[in-house]
């Protein structure tokens, strides 16, 4: 039998070692209480990741601005934070050994009018899509650099409880994303305009992060391998940047792709009138979203790299590790559904991951993702999304996944507690003020 390359520990630049090759990739939780702290149920979530085998665990997002939050429930770092239940959360998200790393994250314009109406972003280009988000307002240079300082701060809290690394969220068109596309970059001073410019705000934010938590440990970025937009961030643009990354220090760099309105993350399509190019063939027919990209992006940069994205099946997981494709498996979605996975993949008791995201649908043709209608296009994205968040409670719960669940009803769900719990926060915001 062929050896089983998953089973290789992988050392990072920094001194640390990844037992091996498989991460359970950023999955947003909102499953923090209307403060931003950590509860129970994410504390038995991690438990039963970590049980599960990944060598590399990373959170979701994890917000540096009470303010600004990808969505109601986030877990947020922002000087009132709970130690102690982080402490819980590292020590459960760690006890098989594996790693757990904190994604850290701003949203900038991709902050919906459930959590804040008035988001902030490097330029007031605004995010259209079924009338969730404001216009932003063009972030103050005072507050880049208090921004940046943040991403330094709740870094630092990280690894004093207890998590062993950090990841900064630079994809899916969230703050660090916008500032690195031209498309929602307009600015004219030293924090837009050419490429080096509108990565000034990445490069310091791993610079600041770095001296905050020292040599030693794990600085990770997950960078798009393009927007998928038209005049927007570009391969050619994400190779340079993966070089500058290594120049600054990073230890690992996941590659994934697309935003709020090309969802190629999840390998879904936004606007078709807006696209950079189409999905390419052949990696349509290999279903991992990204690995094409990742090999123009590997030859820039000799960082430790992760793909993520649609990889689903063993041999071929084998395959790009043996041909040095990358070092690192990325597996978000499947593992909702099956916790287990990686130590079954380890194993070779498994061959393959679920595919239920392929049967996620609204309806077949106009009420499918394809659908020329947008309205239809989003709710095919966010209810794909939704299914997967109800699967995550069920494990933070303690019960086990249910592959049967209804689209629609997980929707609705999804729907109902996200405005609970976004009224919920908007209260205790109201009373902080
Ligand atoms: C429910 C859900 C939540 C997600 N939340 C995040 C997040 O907080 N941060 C992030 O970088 N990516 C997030 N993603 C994207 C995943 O990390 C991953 O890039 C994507 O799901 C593709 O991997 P997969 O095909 O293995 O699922 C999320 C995906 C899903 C399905």
């Amino acid at each position: 039998m062929p050896e089983n390359l998953l089973n290789q520990p992988l050392p990072l630049p920094c001194g640390a070692h990844l037992p091996n090759r498989l991460m359970k990739a950023a999955m947003t939780e909102g499953l923090a209480d209307p403060f931003g702290r950590v509860t129970d149920p994410l504390v038995t979530l991690y438990r039963r990741w970590s049980s599960g085998g990944a060598g590399l665990l990373i959170t979701g997002n994890v917000m540096i601005d009470a303010r600004y939050l990808e969505r109601p429930g986030n877990i947020v770092i922002d000087h009132n934070e709970d130690r102690s239940a982080l402490r819980a959360l590292a020590e459960a998200g760690t006890h098989a050994d594996n790693h757990l790393w904190m994604q850290i994250s701003h949203p900038g314009r991709q902050c919906s009018r459930i959590v804040n109406n008035r988001p902030v972003a490097p330029s007031p280009v605004q995010l259209k899509l079924l009338g969730n988000f404001a216009r932003p307002r063009q972030l103050e240079v005072n507050e880049i650099e208090a921004a940046i300082a943040g991403y330094a701060r709740v870094a630092g809290v990280a690894r004093e409880t207890g998590f062993s690394g950090v990841q900064i969220h630079a994809a899916h068109g969230y703050l660090i994303s916008q500032f690195l596309s031209p498309l929602t970059n307009k600015r004219t001073d030293d924090w837009g305009g050419d490429p080096i410019r509108r990565a000034r705000f990445l490069l310091e934010t791993v610079q600041a992060v770095r001296e905050t938590v020292g040599d030693d440990f794990p600085i990770a970025v997950k960078l798009n391998s393009a927007d998928f937009q038209k005049g927007g961030f570009t391969l050619a643009d994400s190779c340079q940047v993966a070089a500058w990354l290594q120049d600054g220090g990073i230890d690992f760099l996941e590659v994934s792709g697309g935003t709020y309105e090309q969802p190629r993350l999840l390998g879904y399509n936004g606007n078709p009138d807006r696209q950079q190019e189409p999905v390419r063939e052949s990696t349509k027919r290999r279903e991992a979203y990204f690995l094409e990209y990742a090999q123009a992006i590997r030859k820039s940069t000799s960082t430790p790299l992760a793909v993520t994205g649609g990889i689903r099946d063993s041999a071929f997981m084998n395959a790009a590790l043996a041909d040095d494709e990358l070092d690192v498996i990325g597996l978000a979605r499947p593992l909702c559904v099956d916790p287990d996975l990686p130590r079954k993949l380890l194993q070779g008791v498994a061959t393959h991951a679920r595919r239920d995201e392929l049967d996620l649908r609204l309806g077949p043709g106009v009420l499918g993702p394809a659908s020329p209608v947008a309205a239809f296009r989003a709710l095919n994205t966010q209810g794909g999304a939704a299914w997967y968040y109800r699967q995550i409670i069920r494990l933070a719960e303690g019960r086990k996944p249910d592959t049967e669940l209804n689209f629609s009803r997980a929707l609705l769900q999804h729907f109902r507690d996200e405005y609970r719990s976004g009224f919920a926060r908007r209260r205790v915001m109201r009373t902080q003020k």
